[in-house]
């Protein structure tokens, strides 16, 4: 449910709060420069995890970090972390996102709340504005999960939840996790050193794009998340029988292929009224992959959201059910196996009021919402409060090239980050 507030004239809960403003011709100019670090050529953006593109562009955000006043290191799990120390308040608080990027993204998924956060530190620095807590600035490895493998892969080890038997399972390449993070400078065997001692995290806030149209739709400049929405990964294998195209007869097959078409429909139809809010077969692997060949072996990778966990494991269980008929009535033989699960996490009350009062300070019109994206803010809630600011998606793309926000939003969005950084440094409850 969303509830729109046309531009707030009051601040909510706290007075006003000064704060530097960001550098904003040089937040777009920097968005600009790290787009052009892809793997496949523009208009896309394609910075798989753990590939030479985001350890590229790694290594210029700690470029900018460390102009910006920060000392960096890149921990365990491939997590690039800036840090500012504070005057003595017991506690970090970190602001950040992800560089990572899907296979043809857009400029802004991740890299915005990366570069946002840069450009806060940097302006507190140039303002020489002390804040109370130390502060560190995030770019979390692996947000995507890139060629199947689980995703917020760098917040949850930061947040001590990785789960080290991922490290050995392989991604859609035959590669394993652990390989992927020690080709981009992690150190897989001491992952548990990644993780953030329990109560060492006053807040985190990320700013992100929405995503989706709600903001954009309403002509609104701002977004309060009030609960990043759960999802499950799983893979549907289909064994069949590969055999000859033209001269097995179509009652005699074990056709792979056909089974995986009434998975992606069963799964279709998983999200309604009495299901979850969004499903999605968005991967489809048959093989051997031949227009001549019948299709011996299928697998379908589906993602399964909504801001009711319940929801989400009914979900899964009726998936199971629909597989098991369609094993049947195809002959084949159908596993369901959940590949990653992440639990919806709502923002903390008082930081959310942080976001409302930057917002209401700068005037912004904005609306309150769920975010149907996942973030690494909802695996950060495992070691603290956590609460997010979005800006406008024009037309609500992203995944995709024509991802796109308006060069006022995202400079405003920064300053709104800014802004509840210091309001949430004065009002963390200790
Ligand atoms: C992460 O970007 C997601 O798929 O929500
Ligand atoms: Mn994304
Ligand atoms: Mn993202």
């Amino acid at each position: 449910m969303t509830t729109p507030h046309p531009a707030p004239s009051t601040v909510v809960g706290a007075s006003a709060v000064w704060a530097p403003a960001v550098d904003g011709a040089r937040l777009l100019a920097r968005l600009d420069e790290l787009a052009t670090i892809s793997a496949r050529p523009a208009p896309g953006v394609t910075r798989l995890a753990y590939s030479p593109e985001d350890v590229a562009a790694r290594g210029l955000v700690a470029a900018w970090m460390r102009e910006a006043g920060l000392t960096t290191e890149i921990d365990p799990a491939g997590n690039l972390i800036g840090r500012r120390p504070g005057t003595g308040a017991a506690g970090v608080l970190a602001i950040g996102s992800h560089l990572d990027t899907v296979v043809d993204a857009g400029a802004l998924d991740g890299a915005y709340g990366v570069v946002a956060a840069v450009e806060v530190a940097a302006a507190l620095h140039a303002a020489n504005v002390a804040l109370r807590h130390d502060l560190a600035v995030i770019a979390f490895s692996n947000e995507e999960g890139a060629r199947g493998t689980p995703g917020m892969v760098g917040s949850l080890a930061v947040a001590g939840r990785l789960d080290p038997k991922q490290l050995a399972v392989p991604d859609d390449e035959g590669v394993p996790l652990r390989d992927r993070i020690a080709d981009a400078g992690g150190d897989p065997d001491a992952i548990a050193k990644a993780a953030w001692p329990p109560g060492s995290l006053a807040a985190f806030l990320e700013l992100h794009v929405e995503q989706g149209p709600v903001l954009d739709d309403a002509g609104l400049r701002a977004g309060v998340v009030t609960a990043v929405t759960g999802r499950a990964t799983v893979d549907v294998t289909i064994e069949g029988a590969a055999n000859h195209a033209g001269t097995t007869p179509m009652g005699r097959r074990a056709d792979a292929g056909v089974a995986a078409a009434r998975i992606v429909l069963a799964v279709h139809a998983l999200a309604g009224a009495d299901g979850v809010r969004v499903a999605t077969a968005g991967h489809l692997d048959l093989s051997p992959g031949v227009r001549n060949v019948v299709a011996g072996r299928a697998v379908v990778g589906v993602d399964l959201r909504d801001t009711d966990d319940d929801r989400v494991v009914a979900a899964v269980a009726r998936l199971r059910a629909e597989a098991a008929t369609i094993a049947d009535e195809t002959g084949t033989r159908i596993s369901v196996a959940v590949r990653s699960s992440v639990a919806a996490a709502p923002a903390a009350g008082w930081l959310a009021d942080c976001v409302r009062a930057a917002i209401a300070e700068l005037r912004l019109p904005c609306v309150e919402l769920p975010s149907g994206a996942g973030h690494d803010a909802q695996i950060m809630a495992a070691l603290g409060p956590i609460a997010m600011a979005f800006t406008p998606s024009i037309g609500g793309i992203s995944h995709a090239p024509g991802e796109a926000t308006h060069p006022d939003d995202l400079i405003a969005g920064a300053d709104v980050l800014c802004r509840a950084l210091v309001h949430a440094d004065t009002r963390e409850p200790s």
